[in-house]
């Protein structure tokens, strides 16, 4: 187990009196065959793929409709039990992680694709589906899903847009939150409510679609999505660009998004990520510092002159070579390399935390300056890779001693100040979730982080859905 980074919250479980009774009640109003109990059961639903120690529930509601999710939250409201929401468990905050047990409310059993309009340019669907699978039936239709967080295989819709997640093709098609065209979700008390249009164009009233985005799952549970969907682009071209070294890679990045069009896709990694794909069997020239994994899409030949010309930005911006991916093999053993990395970059030490901070793309270079300096004060090895041309970077820090835990906090803080200091954000995709909701005072001021928790209390009055997360039960410290 990973020692935690991050303090878990001190809250207390219910008492296994009322876990007998809030068992007993869900298994009135939902059926045996929707709940687990068994210790390797709710241990199945204790964690995610953030450094941060799971816990059980325990019990698990494995809902089948927004009915079974009115029904769980009447039976916690009543006894004052916690409900965490989850949906693919792959967050990396620590976001779906039941901190004071009680029940988890699993969405993952409802993914029905309920209606794709191709006229209209939407999708209907339930927040179970794993992302993968919308691709797979909006692309039918013609139509395109542009959010791509990493973990597309495995993620579902209902935690991207907990979370508004996103990923590479961020830089051209926005993240989740500009896809959610309206909700329906339920609010602690049971209430089902709708938000937001299916047309093109609505502004009435306040926008709760863009609040609910992104919110972490701590003020209701969507039930229902209605997403915007746009023409899938029919064609797609992929280069790679080598640079000497970091500095040089990330100037290229804004030089590339001042010259002309923004690409779908910038990705960079350093020279420690190279070496974990070359490990992987990706041919990378040994003398390359830096890469960055580029694309650009749209009609065929609008996108082969956009290829050309972002080949020659780079090369103004001093790429050392240029390579456009051969074909759509060649294409996806590039792209599989990305995807692993994170896994492989697991695989170098004993302890891994990558962060996923944002920085204005003119302070990427004095970042991963900065980050290299701290590595050496602290001892505590440090790698950056990520979606550069929306200056979101996965800082990475790796160590295989728990003593240097001290230095990983350490480090960590220096790095959220100086990110905060640059005019960024703490995560760009990954949200606060339970991981950095110790440094959120840093980014945010005690009033604005006040209007937040009373948000939180005007949905969640009694405190009883997905506690412990984004606000820490003591404060931030600086509030
Ligand atoms: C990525 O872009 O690879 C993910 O957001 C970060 C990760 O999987 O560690
Ligand atoms: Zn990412």
């Amino acid at each position: 187990m990973l020692p935690a980074v991050a303090p878990r919250p001190e809250l207390a479980r219910p008492s296994p009196a009322t876990v007998d009774r809030v068992r007993l009640d869900l298994d009135r109003a939902l059926g045996a065959s929707k709940l687990v109990t068994s210790p390797e059961g709710c241990l199945a639903h204790a964690g995610d793929e953030s450094e941060q120690e799971p816990v059980a529930p325990d019990v698990v509601v494995l809902a089948a409709s927004a009915e079974d999710v009115v029904r769980t939250f009447a039976v916690a409201a009543r006894h004052g039990v916690p409900v965490t929401p989850r949906a693919g468990g792959s967050g990396k905050s620590g976001g779906c992680v039941p901190v004071c047990g009680g029940i988890v409310l699993s969405c993952l059993g409802m993914k029905a694709v309920k209606e794709i309009d191709r006229a209209e340019g939407l999708a209907v669907v339930e927040p179970g589906i794993v992302l993968a699978e919308l691709y797979d039936a909006v692309e039918a239709e013609g139509l395109f899903y542009p959010p791509d967080p990493n973990s597309y295989k495995q993620c579902a819709l209902g935690g991207n847009i907990a979370e508004n997640a996103s990923g590479p093709r961020a830089l051209k098609y926005g993240v989740t939150r500009d896809y959610v065209l309206g909700l329906e979700v339920v609010t602690p008390d049971g209430t089902r409510l709708r938000c937001g249009h299916r047309t093109a164009k609505g502004v009435s009233g306040y926008d709760l679609t863009a609040l609910l985005v992104g919110s972490e799952g701590t003020l209701a549970v969507t039930v229902e999505a209605t997403l915007r969907l746009v023409r899938k682009p029919p064609a797609v071209r992929t280069l790679l660009a080598l640079f000497d070294d970091v500095q040089r890679c990330v100037a290229a990045v804004a030089h590339v998004i001042a010259s002309g069009p923004p690409p779908r896709c910038l990705e960079m990694m350093d020279a420690a990520c190279l070496a974990a794909m070359r490990s992987q069997g990706v041919p990378v020239d040994e003398h390359a510092g830096a890469m960055l994994l580029c694309e650009v899409d749209g009609e065929p030949e609008p996108c082969e002159r956009d290829m050309e010309a972002l080949g020659g930005r780079l090369t103004d911006a001093g790429a050392s070579e240029v390579l456009a991916a051969q074909d759509e093999a060649h294409r996806a053993r590039l792209w599989a390399a990305r995807q692993e990395l994170t896994n492989v970059l697991r695989r170098l030490a004993r302890h891994k935390v990558a962060e996923d901070v944002v920085v204005p793309r003119g302070a990427m270079g004095r970042l991963v300056e900065e980050v290299a300096r701290l590595s050496e004060r602290t001892g505590v090895r440090m790698l950056s890779y990520g979606h550069a041309g929306s200056g979101n970077l996965h800082v990475t820090l790796l160590w295989d001693e728990d003593e240097q835990l001290a230095q990983v906090k350490l480090a960590l803080s220096e790095i959220f100040r100086l990110v905060v200091g640059m005019g960024g954000a703490l995560t760009g995709e990954h949200g606060i979730g339970l991981s950095k909701a110790p440094y959120l005072a840093l980014e945010q001021s005690a009033e604005l982080i006040g209007i937040e928790r009373r948000i939180k209390h005007l949905f969640d009055p009694q405190g009883i859905l997905n506690p412990g997360k984004i606000f820490p039960a003591g404060g931030h410290g600086a509030c």
